[in-house]
């Protein structure tokens, strides 16, 4: 996926996938969940490595995946209970098992993939058009041991080659998994009279740090998502803190909402999610509640929304063929530390056009109409064939397929999707609802097609 340092970020996040049916205000959601108002929380968890795989398990950590999935039952009028779906034992179940239980001897990488199929199978439930799963937390680590050769290169087997500055790792075994230490959700008594509800995940890459000072001790990675509701009241709030080490200088945390079914963004399988109808630009609009409380300094991007999806340069389906398969990217900067790479002597980090709103484009040349500012980066597929030169190529090795990726920062010209417009939006004391139009701007945006 993308460059992208985050320190102690804590964020608050209530999502509405919304489409438009017909009329102007008539909505049908596109999640399971609108408004994550439902008392019974889906929420699983995934953590990678640099090329969106695991390679190693952490040690007694079983697979990088878990899930938090429960009923609210009520047994009788003055009694509550939740009644979990995935047992401790399952949550634990690594490569080792696989094999144990007479199944064929298989890598951490496809076990991963297997368990996600099996975490969603316990989780799914029953709607129109078809059955969701959960939401999905996303841990990965930015460091790449180039010498160990792990990751594909654009899809490619990939060979050993000197380390370099934009790939840390500190030396062998760099690319770890994460500790994943899980308090399931449980109901923690009553707060101005209605019942509360909490739950998380949290854990370090530092997996020789002790855990109970994981959290505030100095040069220790660590992670933590929590959740809480009250019964019958509200959505879900899940509040977010990410920290980074000297040893794991690039750390990510995403919540997303994946496709119930397909070739999503990052991923050569079928992956599980929340969104049971996959939107189509332009009619779609998400709604979700941000708090940011703190920032992680002038490096560290903030996604006010990061959209991936995946198509092949031709514009056919994915089909998981690493090598034609290509994911895209596009997602808003909000750290408004982060300036525009993108300007008329760096043309190579600028889409070849803009396109206004009202459907009028002008080419990245036109230096007294291109809006520069508005564009953190772009990147191209590795796999393209005809690219317009200046060109800068995707980090070939930060997805298991060829990537792209369009990064855009507050602009006016965003505006009319109501995204932010000036540095600063949204960002730290300036907590907001937004309704983003990602349909008809991701419908603006550029990606390559031939
Ligand atoms: C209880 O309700 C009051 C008034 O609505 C509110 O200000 C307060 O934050 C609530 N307390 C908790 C713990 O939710
Ligand atoms: C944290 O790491 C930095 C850089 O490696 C070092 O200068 C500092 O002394 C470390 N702090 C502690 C408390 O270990
Ligand atoms: C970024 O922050 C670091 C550490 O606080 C500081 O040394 C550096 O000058 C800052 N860079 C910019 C461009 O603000
Ligand atoms: C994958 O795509 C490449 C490039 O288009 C093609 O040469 C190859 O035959 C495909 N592999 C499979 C298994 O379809
Ligand atoms: C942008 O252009 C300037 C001047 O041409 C150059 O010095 C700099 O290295 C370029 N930056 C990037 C990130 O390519
Ligand atoms: C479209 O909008 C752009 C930017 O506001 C403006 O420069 C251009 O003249 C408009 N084109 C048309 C056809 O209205």
């Amino acid at each position: 996926m993308v460059k992208f340092r985050m320190l102690h970020i804590i964020a608050m996040v209530v999502a509405l996938l919304m489409m438009s049916v017909g009329g102007q205000r008539e909505y049908k959601s596109a999640v399971g969940d609108p408004g994550m108002k439902r008392d019974g929380l889906r929420v699983a968890i995934e953590a990678w490595n640099q090329c969106n795989e695991v390679h190693e398990e952490a040690p007694n950590m079983g697979s990088p995946r878990q899930a938090d999935c429960f009923d609210l039952v009520r047994p009788s009028q003055s009694q509550y209970k939740l009644a979990h779906k995935v047992r401790r034992k399952e949550n634990k179940l690594g490569v080792k098992q696989a094999t144990i239980d007479g199944m064929e001897v298989i890598d951490s990488n496809k076990f991963a993939a297997w368990k996600e199929l099996l975490l969603a199978e316990k989780c799914k439930v029953r709607d129109h058009p078809r059955p969701w799963h959960f939401w999905m937390v996303m841990l990965k680590s930015g460091n790449m041991d180039t010498e160990a050769a792990i990751c594909p290169k654009d899809g490619t087997k990939s060979s050993p080659f000197a380390p370099e500055p934009r790939f840390p790792c500190f030396g062998e075994g760099c690319m770890n998994m994460p500790s994943i230490h899980h308090r399931y959700t449980r109901l923690t008594g009553k707060r101005n009279r209605t019942m509360h509800m909490n739950g998380g995940f949290f854990g370090t890459w530092d997996l020789d740090a002790d855990m109970a000072t994981a959290a505030v001790k100095e040069n220790v990675s660590y992670y933590s998502i929590t959740w809480e509701k009250s019964v019958g009241k509200g959505g879900w709030v899940f509040k977010h803190v990410l920290k980074t080490s000297p040893k794991y200088p690039w750390l990510m945390l995403y919540l997303r909402s994946d496709a119930t079914r397909g070739f999503s963004g990052g991923y050569h399988y079928q992956t599980r999610g929340m969104t049971k109808i996959v939107p189509r630009s332009p009619h779609f609009k998400v709604r979700f509640t941000l708090d940011i409380g703190q920032g992680g300094g002038n490096q560290s991007q903030f996604y006010l929304m990061d959209i991936g999806g995946c198509w092949k340069n031709d514009g056919r389906a994915c089909d998981g063929n690493v090598t034609s398969d290509v994911t895209r990217y596009s997602e808003m900067i909000i750290n408004p530390s982060i300036v525009a790479w993108c300007t008329p002597h760096n043309l190579s980090l600028c889409p070849p056009y803009h396109t206004f709103s009202n459907g009028s484009r002008v080419h990245r040349t036109d230096e007294a109409r291109f809006p520069y500012d508005a564009y953190h980066v772009y990147c191209s597929p590795g796999n393209a064939k005809h690219l317009e030169a200046p060109y800068n190529l995707c980090d070939a090795y930060s997805n298991p397929q060829p990537q792209e990726i369009l990064q855009i920062l507050p602009h006016p010209v965003w505006g009319e999707y109501g995204y932010p417009t000036k540095k600063g939006e949204g960002w730290i004391g300036d907590s907001r609802t937004w309704e983003l139009d990602v349909g008809r701007l991701s419908h603006s945006l550029y990606f390559y097609q031939v």
